[in-house]
């Protein structure tokens, strides 16, 4: 495999679904560490595989300070509470949005050997969850921005560069 590099907005493989993985081989585990590489370079808390042009249902999510790999990660349950936090992306540089996500939630997901965890997971990890799982299926935080918000970010996209 050769060097992977971040993809930024707008590339469309962005906005493409990612498939499940099936294999847990040896590509697999590749992957997974060019993904922990990237994520450390760049200093970042969360990567999607889409984000480096892998359209496979692959996450790495840090939980304090420790990179974890999900593999066909799955939300079951959200609380109803919901909380607001400023989100980056990687695929965004310079860009923070804050953005309104369930609290808590119940994952569900894959190991590198393809076996089950099961975790509860709330606070940042819940919030870098949702956001990359978001990723798999070319959701992306700007989708997630209240109405107004929007609408703000659009004018800007308009008539941001006119002088
Ligand atoms: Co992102």
């Amino acid at each position: 495999m050769m060097g992977l590099e971040i993809k930024k907005y707008p590339d469309s493989i962005l906005r493409q679904k990612c498939q499940k993985v099936d294999v847990f081989d040896k590509e697999l585990k590749l992957i997974c560490q060019k993904m922990i590489e990237i994520i450390k370079e760049n200093q970042g808390i969360g990567l999607a595989a889409p984000q480096v042009g892998i359209l496979k249902r692959i996450i790495v999510v840090d939980f304090d300070n420790n990179l974890k790999i999900f593999i066909n990660p799955e939300i079951l349950k959200k609380s109803k509470e919901k909380e607001i936090f400023e989100e980056g992306c990687l695929s965004f540089p310079g860009l923070f949005l804050k953005i309104k996500r369930p609290k808590e939630i119940e994952i569900k997901a894959q190991d590198l050997n393809g076996q089950e965890i099961k975790m509860k997971l709330n606070g940042l990890t819940a919030r870098i969850f949702q956001h990359e799982v978001d990723h798999l299926d070319g959701i992306l935080f700007i989708d997630r921005v209240g109405k107004f918000k929007k609408l703000a970010l659009a004018f800007k996209k308009l008539f941001g560069k006119r002088k």
